[in-house]
């Protein structure tokens, strides 16, 4: 064997139990009460320590065109920050162009990644066109590993309801999976309108002209289309309660309806857009009242939450300062592709929810959800994926302490409890007490079936 993880407590989604992990060829091999080390030359001792799956973060924009600028984590950095906060895929979301062929989205963006990336990865589509035969790109794309495919609501390059319709057509008929960005883009212009037009400019008014029922009443709608269609629907960062009643209420009907929050609106509330900081915190949607967050937690306690992800597309304080005196010129998005297993996992910690469950929300669901086989579990046969994880290091987040780019995080100054002290990829060790040991380009492409 090429590496043997000794004396460590493996959590899986499905339980948690005292073994020794075998690997090779970046596989994982054996799992076993206690596995002889022989001429083994590379032995781990995990005592007191947590064997985890690596993670997997299924919503990030990398080097992302957007609000002006460009995400300021291109495909090297934002997997090296992934990598040391215990993520070892990463799903990117690649943008087509009007005019473009789907499969040449993925190409283009693969190209951009293939070369630099640090962990394993992965796209969803951004679909944009569907005309001209366009819409056939989804079948095509299934069959060359990306079956997943995003539709965004607002935005200068969202998407009518009726191409929203017509793409969970042709998900049903492929067997693709379609996921949504669901705010109400009416609402939010008439909003965001009406505030700047009274002087009211600060980044306070984000949250203002997206409050809880621009996404409430868009989760909604996108449930109806889903149910209407009858294709299974995965809406992305999910903050809001009337959204999160309406995913329990469709998934206890017995549709196919999954929901993915990020941990910024686990550990935030809207309040944050009071702060002097505040245009730091600018993402959409944006943090919501705490009633939501109350009732995101609970849906999470009780299994309504089948993700966490980050929605990592983070911008310079330079290109923040854009909205300084217009909200609606800050780009939106914030960093967290390195918090998020250290944050949910520290929820487990404390007691918050369980590991499994961490375990299950930011790994085996997301790996069962758009197909990634390899992944999701430390198990014989799965990719070698593993983070060894110290349950009595309290970690307070810094940005000097993070591997990101971005020159700030709206994480500076939480605390979390237990922290990572390894990941492997596919058996190589890429994060290791603090520093990045990775390599540029060692990540492979992951390709994902729903079959
Ligand atoms: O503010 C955000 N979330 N920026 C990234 C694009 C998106 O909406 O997912
Ligand atoms: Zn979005
Ligand atoms: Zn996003």
């Amino acid at each position: 064997m090429d590496m043997i993880i000794k004396n460590g407590t493996v959590v899986n989604a499905s339980g948690a139990f005292k073994a020794d992990v075998g690997i090779e060829n970046g596989k994982i091999v054996c799992i076993a009460d206690s596995i002889s080390v022989g001429d083994c030359e590379n032995v781990v001792d995990a005592s007191g320590k947590l064997v985890l799956p690596g993670a997997i973060d299924a919503h990030t924009h990398l080097a992302m065109p957007f609000g002006g600028t460009v995400s300021s984590d291109d495909y090297f950095a934002g997997t090296r920050a992934a990598a040391c906060g215990g993520t070892t895929t990463v799903f990117d979301f690649a943008l087509q162009d009007f005019g473009e062929k789907m499969t040449d989205t993925v190409k283009r963006r693969d190209a951009l990644c293939a070369p630099v990336a640090a962990v394993d990865y992965s796209f969803h589509v951004a679909v944009k066109d569907v005309e001209n035969g366009l819409i056939n790109g989804i079948g095509e794309c299934v069959d060359i590993g990306v079956p997943s495919f995003k539709v965004f609501m607002v935005y200068d390059f969202g998407v009518t309801d009726g191409v929203f319709f017509q793409v969970l057509q042709k998900a049903k008929e492929v067997g693709a999976l379609i996921e949504v960005h669901a705010e109400n883009n009416e609402l939010v212009n008439t909003l965001t309108k009406k505030y700047l037009s009274e002087g009211n400019t600060s980044a306070w008014y984000h949250y203002m002209s997206r409050p809880e029922f621009v996404e409430g009443e868009a989760d909604e709608r996108a449930i109806q289309w889903a149910k209407a269609t009858g294709a299974p629907l995965y809406i992305v960062h999910l903050a809001d309660k009337q959204g999160v009643e309406a995913v329990t209420k469709a998934k206890d009907e017995g549709y196919e309806i999954y929901a993915e929050t990020c941990p910024q609106y686990l550990e935030f509330t809207s309040e944050v857009y009071k702060r002097e900081d505040g245009r730091n915190f600018v993402c959409s949607p944006p943090m919501k009242g705490k009633e939501s967050q109350v009732a995101i937690w609970e849906a999470i306690k009780r299994g309504d939450i089948d993700t966490v992800a980050t929605d990592h597309c983070p911008f310079q304080s330079y290109e923040k300062d854009w909205g300084k005196d217009d909200f609606s010129k800050i780009p939106n998005g914030c960093a967290g592709i390195e918090n998020m297993y250290p944050y949910m996992l520290s929820a487990a910690n404390i007691g918050r929810i369980s590991f499994e469950q961490a375990v299950a929300l930011c790994s085996a669901n997301p790996a069962r959800i758009f197909g990634c086989k390899d992944k999701g579990a430390v198990s014989v046969g799965k990719d070698a994926d593993i983070v060894i994880y110290d349950p009595t290091i309290d970690f307070t987040i810094t940005n000097e302490k993070m591997h990101s780019d971005c020159d700030h995080t709206i994480w500076e100054g939480v605390t979390v409890h237990g922290y990572p002290v390894q990941t492997y990829c596919r058996g190589k060790l890429v994060y290791d007490n603090g520093e990045f040991v990775g390599e540029k380009g060692y990540g492979k492409f992951v390709k994902c079936s729903l079959k």
